[in-house]
């Protein structure tokens, strides 16, 4: 089981990152969407991945070339896993796995716990049993699989659209309103370092009532300790309309919960430019946007193809949603690697700049998380430049006022009147060496 900390999330800092756009020189662009999202603080583009097309060439081509992130389209549902009960069956999602991971790109496993998809056996079942063999299937699904999804849609689709804010109804909701919590928690129990997310469509707009009974719902599970590390909105537009102008709101909303916010499913009827750039501005803009992933490669690959919703044509070719995407993803802030690298950390140092001083106390370590305290000497209103190393992402804070330059990396820390020390809670991300600089500590 995964140790988390109880700490008391920063909103400002984390929506701060939000900054100013940094234009890059077109002869540093990169070329593609994978290349160009990594640049942008680590990010990662991704599309749904049907095993079936695999033996495409045209479509591995693309794949390849444009992708660092994966999500298996159909092959790790429910019905797909675990046809029978107890037997389960992984051959296409292992395909796409080892696919995948042997070309570097993430994957993202969808999904463990949801109403659609169900095998029959499952469709049949309800009370103590469904929830034995939800939880059962959770368990088993991300213990094959850990080490290999780098984050889970843990619950897919649990609430009901329109003004209710209420669950969806549902055999899995029918075995008690905690049905989600208890699915997180065997995720969790099953592989703990996976990022474990709950993902929705109809999520996109602040002002919707679904929108609202997910914020809820996940503001309730961290204040209570239930591990949810990312919230993943669909984002199916069905045109420009579609698209609220409210979306970073959404994003930042969440974000400032302290979870990740991922796109998880993009595509948008007719694929106009506007909407698709708005989107990938709006992520780029929250620091804590981590991932894009579009719902496919070619129109004709999409499950709404007559909608042509995507970035490539049926033949292969870059339509003109693809460079838009891909001249907002080159023309966002990046934030490249501000710190060298330290291979040690510096646990001790306390470079000082005006008449105070900044020493680190290295916290505890988690697997995938660890935290750091620092203690200010000589001024009690101080500012402290931290910076830390890119992918780790700072993901809570505490006893200070943080706000963030454009990368998100680099987080000035502000004496709040609660004393001399503050902390806060870095990612690795995958990298398990970096630790936090002290850049100056300012008395005012
Ligand atoms: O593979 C069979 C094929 O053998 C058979 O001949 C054919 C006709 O019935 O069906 C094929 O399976 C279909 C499968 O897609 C692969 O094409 C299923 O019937 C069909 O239900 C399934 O639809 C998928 C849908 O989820 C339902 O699971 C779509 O591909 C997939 O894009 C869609 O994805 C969902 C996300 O998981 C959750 N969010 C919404 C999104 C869009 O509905």
């Amino acid at each position: 089981m995964r140790l988390r900390t109880a700490v008391v999330v920063s909103t400002v800092g984390l929506l701060a990152a939000a900054g100013t756009l940094v234009f890059a020189s077109n002869a540093s662009a990169a070329t593609t969407l994978g290349a160009s999202a990594a640049e942008r603080g680590g990010r990662y583009f991704g599309t749904a991945v049907a095993a079936s097309r695999l033996n495409d060439s045209a479509y591995t081509t693309i794949l390849n070339r444009e992708f660092n992130q994966v999500t298996p389209e159909n092959e790790m549902k429910i019905d797909a896993t675990e046809p029978q009960q107890g037997q389960f069956s992984y051959g296409n999602a292992d395909r796409i796995v080892q696919y995948a991971t042997s070309r570097g790109m993430k994957v993202r496993g969808h999904t463990l716990a949801w109403h659609s998809q169900q095998p029959g056996w499952m469709q049949n079942m309800s009370g103590s049993a469904l929830r034995q063999a939800i939880l059962n299937h959770v368990t088993q699904v991300a213990t094959h699989f850990r080490g290999q999804v780098t984050w889970w849609d843990v619950v897919n689709e649990a609430y009901a659209d329109g003004s209710s804010g209420a669950r969806r109804d549902s055999n899995l909701q029918r075995t008690g309103n905690d049905w989600i919590e208890a699915a997180f928690r065997a995720a969790d129990a099953a592989d703990p370092n996976a990022l474990l997310c709950y993902n929705d469509y109809n999520i996109d707009n602040w002002n919707d009532a679904k929108t609202q009974a997910v914020y809820r719902m996940v503001q309730d599970f961290k204040s209570r300790g239930v591990p949810i590390d990312c919230v993943g909105l669909q984002s199916h537009f069905t045109g420009g309309s579609n698209y609220p102008s409210n979306y970073r709101t959404t994003l930042s909303s969440f974000a400032a919960l302290g979870v990740d916010v991922h796109i998880t499913e993009l595509d948008i009827r007719n694929a106009p430019t506007s909407a698709y750039s708005n989107v990938v501005n709006d992520c780029l803009a929250v620091s804590r946007c981590r991932v894009i992933t579009v719902w496919g490669i070619r129109d004709s690959d999409s499950w709404r193809s007559s909608e042509s919703p995507l970035l490539f044509d049926g033949s292969g070719n870059k339509k003109a949603a693809y460079n838009a995407v891909l001249t907002a993803l080159n023309n966002g802030s990046d934030p490249g690697n501000p710190t060298t690298p330290p291979s040690t950390g510096n646990p001790t140092t306390p470079p000082p700049s005006g008449s105070c001083t900044a020493s680190v106390t290295p916290g505890t370590v988690w697997g995938d998380r660890y935290n750091t305290s620092v203690t200010v000497n000589g001024a009690s209103n101080w500012s402290v430049v931290v910076a830390i190393t890119s992918p780790q992402r700072i993901s809570a804070t505490w006893s200070g006022s943080p706000s963030w330059d454009s990368s998100g990396y680099v987080m000035t820390m502000r004496s709040n009147g609660s004393g001399n020390t503050f902390g806060f809670t870095t990612m690795m991300n995958g990298n398990s060496s970096a630790r936090p600089q002290i850049r100056s500590c300012t008395a005012s």
